[in-house]
């Protein structure tokens, strides 16, 4: 157990996390030295293009990462100071019950189809809780009522619900536990947007009631904006920038954070044009040998083909990896491409 993890109020630290998928005709290199954190009641927001890593990021946190064709090949996962990967059954039994909640892209991966809604969210406070099923049910109708559900629908099926509503249910599964750490992947794609504005409100209200800090993946920046102290960007397997909102957004660093914000549309100005990022994402199971960015980048200059960025520290909050920083804060010069 890390004593310096629980001083520091960490409740998540990931150290140098590589992860590949095996199969016999190739390897998907979908994680490669991934080091983040997490501290108590913060929230992180996790964006990338698709592909990058975000999901088995995930998964990896709590041991989910299908085996096979998934392989940890090295790192480390601690919660609140326990060693993920060296916990026993029981240990990770608690881990995944108390301590850690996730919600995936589509409810109905939680929801089961032939039990009402009340009876689901009862089952699981009977299990967290311990308590009597009178009790269970109760609560149940508490945590509906929690997300915005009139507590006389517990006795529906998940079908009589909508989209939104049944993400709804799911949040208040995840609930139940009060987790310390809740991971969302992707919780709202799946919705239509005003449905997806009551949903993140939702979260983002019940993070300031509960304090429970957040991992919200995502695409969209714009969520992250609304939702998140801090923003990790992933990019072929690697976080590429990481720090504050204040950081990431308005002290812009790396080149590919660059392009994900010029590809934005504009609601200023309407005639701004929208700018992708041209080119597409490295095959992961044939990365290049130096900054996986390079074929894309604008900066890119000799060096970058050669030599893979580490991430380096450019305040106590903000890190960057990208050869166009030195440790000295030196930029090389925008190339001709
Ligand atoms: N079970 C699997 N077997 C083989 N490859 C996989 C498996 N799951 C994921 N991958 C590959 O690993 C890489 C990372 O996938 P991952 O799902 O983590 O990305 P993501 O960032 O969550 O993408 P998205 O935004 O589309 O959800 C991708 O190249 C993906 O094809
Ligand atoms: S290391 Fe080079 S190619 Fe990679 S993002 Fe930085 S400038 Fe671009
Ligand atoms: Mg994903």
């Amino acid at each position: 157990m890390s004593i310096e993890n629980i001083a520091n109020d960490t409740i998540l630290e990931i150290k140098d996390l590589t992860v590949h998928y095996v199969t016999e005709e190739e390897t998907v290199e979908a994680v490669n030295d991934l080091s983040l954190s997490v501290k108590r009641g913060k929230s992180l927001g996790l964006v990338g293009e698709t592909g990058a890593g975000k999901t088995t990021t995930a998964l990896s946190i709590l041991r989910l990462v299908p085996d096979p064709p998934g392989r940890i090949i090295k790192g480390t996962v601690e919660i609140n100071g326990k060693d993920v990967y060296q916990a026993s059954a029981a240990e990770l039994e608690q881990i995944r019950g108390n301590e850690v909640a996730m919600i995936f892209q589509d409810p109905m991966t939680v929801l089961n189809p032939v039990f009402t809604v009340g009876e689901q969210i009862a089952e699981c406070v009977e299990i967290h809780e311990h308590c009597s099923k009178a009790d269970a049910w109760n609560r149940a109708l508490e945590m509906l009522e929690m997300v915005g559900i009139k507590a006389d629908r517990a006795n529906d099926y998940p079908h009589q619900f909508s989209g939104g509503m049944k993400q709804r249910v799911v949040i208040a599964i995840a609930l139940t536990c009060n987790p310390h750490l809740l991971i969302a992947d992707e919780p709202t794609t799946a919705l239509d947007v005003t449905i997806q504005a009551q949903v993140l409100e939702l979260m983002k209200d019940l993070k300031e009631k509960t304090g429970t800090a957040m991992i919200m993946i995502t695409h969209d920046l714009g969520i992250v904006a609304e939702t998140c102290d801090e923003v990790a960007v992933m990019y072929a397997g690697r976080i590429i920038e990481h720090g504050t909102l204040e950081d990431v957004f308005r002290n812009t660093r790396h080149p590919y954070t660059e392009g994900l914000f010029n590809s934005l549309p504009n609601i200023h100005d309407r005639k701004a044009q929208l700018k992708p990022i041209r080119g597409l994402m490295p095959d992961p199971s044939n990365l290049p040998k130096g900054c996986s960015f390079a074929e894309r980048c604008e900066y890119a200059c000799e060096r970058c083909f050669e030599e893979r960025p580490v991430p380096m520290k450019h305040s106590e909050t903000h890190t960057v990896a990208c050869l166009r920083y030195e440790e000295d804060g030196f930029q090389i010069e925008r190339s001709k491409k």
